[in-house]
């Protein structure tokens, strides 16, 4: 697919299909007015019998459109302009995109009124319309002999002379964030017969590769030698051997500061001798979201050049079960020396992170983000479509939280009282590897931070919107690839 910049007045556009962002206002601006005056007054008198109104989340298709060059057009409602925000045209667009990408050879113009934008810039829109042109029309169809949705053939953004140039450059960023979402999406919904660490990781050595990112893939010999005695074990029981895949993208100072970002990659999640049920395991391919959102942000950090050190730091088990499982009663010992009960082979998220956070403060890591699909509890206190945030340095997480609004992404941050860390106090070992049921979301966080040397950390608990278990208009079920663009949001303003 090609993504162009146009100055063509919205009429004279060629596509399939223009797609048109309208808001609730009475003033339409001279774009939407020309449109409306090329089509011999249509859209006025939509208007009039009120089945144009340009509510958020509303639609409207007309397939035969007359006096303008595109075939047809399709009306987004955006709101009202003064509540218009990144987060509400992104639905949009990607409920608009998803409507017409089921056919192939599709191509699209998508026109935004100047003034409808309010304080979104020209460059803001055009990268969120190219993010959802890439993302939009690719579903989780990967094994279906017939694709649900084709890619768009051609998409042509409208905009005026002055931004032409600002509009340019957004798009191709829009693009490349929009394929790091793919890719993460992808790794997901691929179950765990073909992403298990060896291949995971030869996936991130090819994309180290197609983007000049430096990789390095630690096999279970280094993995012992390196100490990660907590990630082992629960790796043992698993035919799949372990991995930890190291990515690094140089672009700042050689003195300057590291951003790490680390994921937690359980290719599936069986729960290991402490058994998932079949309900509570169906789903578990996903396990791996974290180190897959790691991968995907790497991806287009690398390929936007952004001028900051980051390094990308993925732990990958399998946790299943044999007769070399590890067992309820074992006491590992983590990189850091950190002894710790397994009272939970379920619990075992936090097991492989406490040795891949540890490894990257070693690298040099100076603040640290880790995304996982930590805990149950962490969706049932917000639901499947916000992230909890969990630190040890507020304004290290006011800057995650401030990104990920940047994003459109929605983030919440949890509390991280002392006493919660209490609950995990081991009668055998340092501590041990669950707490109570209640506040699971943040004794998992606790847990975490034994392992980060006190350096400024926040952990992104993505349990609930990693994965969406359903089709909705403006998004596919499947995995979802949340927060890769407030990853690389982060990176930019690092
Ligand atoms: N991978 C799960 C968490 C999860 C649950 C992810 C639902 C996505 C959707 C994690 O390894 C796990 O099993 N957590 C346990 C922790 C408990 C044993 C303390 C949980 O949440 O039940
Ligand atoms: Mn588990
Ligand atoms: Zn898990």
């Amino acid at each position: 697919m090609t993504i162009t910049v146009s100055t063509t007045p919205w009429n004279s556009i060629e596509a399939d299909w223009l797609i048109v962002g309208i808001c609730q206002n009475d003033d339409w601006g001279s774009e939407l007015q020309g449109l409306d005056d090329a089509l011999g007054g249509t859209l006025t008198r939509l208007r009039e019998t009120g089945d144009l109104n340009g509510k958020a989340g509303s639609k409207l298709a007309i397939h035969d459109a007359q006096g303008i060059v595109a075939k047809r057009i399709l009306l987004i409602g955006l709101g009202k302009p003064d509540k218009l925000d990144g987060a509400r045209v992104h639905k949009s667009m990607m409920s608009a995109v998803r409507q017409i990408s089921e056919k192939q050879e599709t191509s699209v113009a998508v026109g935004i009124p100047a003034d409808a934008a309010g304080s979104l810039s020209a460059g803001v829109l055009a990268q969120i319309v190219a993010t959802a042109a890439v993302t939009g029309p690719v579903g989780q169809d990967l094994y279906r002999k017939e694709p649900g949705r084709y890619p768009l053939s051609a998409v042509t953004i409208l905009t005026t002379t002055d931004a032409e140039s600002e509009v340019t450059s957004a798009v191709s960023q829009g693009a490349i964030l929009g394929e790091a979402v793919n890719l993460t999406r992808e790794l997901v919904n691929r179950p765990a017969a073909d992403i298990y660490p060896e291949s995971f990781a030869a996936r991130a050595a090819a994309m180290a590769d197609s983007c000049g990112l430096k990789c390095e893939v630690l096999d279970e010999a280094k993995l012992s030698e390196e100490k990660m005695g907590s990630l082992l074990a629960v790796a043992q029981g698993s035919d799949r051997p372990a991995r930890v895949v190291v990515l690094e993208h140089a672009g700042g100072d050689a003195n300057g500061p590291t951003l790490a970002l680390v994921g937690k990659g359980v290719t599936f999640d069986s729960g290991g001798l402490s058994l998932k049920t079949s309900e509570g395991m169906k789903t578990m391919k996903c396990d791996m979201a974290g180190a897959a959102t790691v991968l995907g942000a790497m991806s287009a950090i690398a390929r936007l050049k952004l001028p900051v050190n980051v390094i990308g730091v993925m732990g990958l088990v399998e946790n299943m079960v044999s007769g070399n499982s590890y067992k309820l009663g074992d006491v590992l010992t983590a990189r850091n020396g950190t002894t710790i009960e397994v009272l939970n082979t379920d619990a075992e998220g936090r097991l492989v992170l406490a040795d891949v956070l540890a490894y990257a403060v070693d690298r040099g890591a100076d603040k640290l983000i880790d995304l996982a699909t930590l805990t149950g509890a962490c969706v049932v206190a917000l639901g499947v479509e916000v992230t909890g945030t969990f630190t040890n340095d507020e304004s290290w997480q006011s800057d995650v939280l401030a990104a990920a609004g940047r994003s459109g992404e929605h983030a919440w941050p949890m509390p991280m009282f002392d006493h919660f860390g209490e609950l995990l106090k081991s009668d055998v070992a340092d501590c041990k590897n669950v707490g109570p049921r209640w506040g699971g979301a943040i004794t998992a966080a606790k847990f975490l931070e034994k392992f980060v040397s006190e350096k400024p950390w926040v952990h992104l608990d993505i349990a609930g919107p990693s994965f969406a278990d359903s089709n909705k208009p403006h998004r596919e079920g499947g995995g979802t690839g949340c927060m890769v663009r407030t990853l690389v949001e982060v990176a930019t303003a690092f």
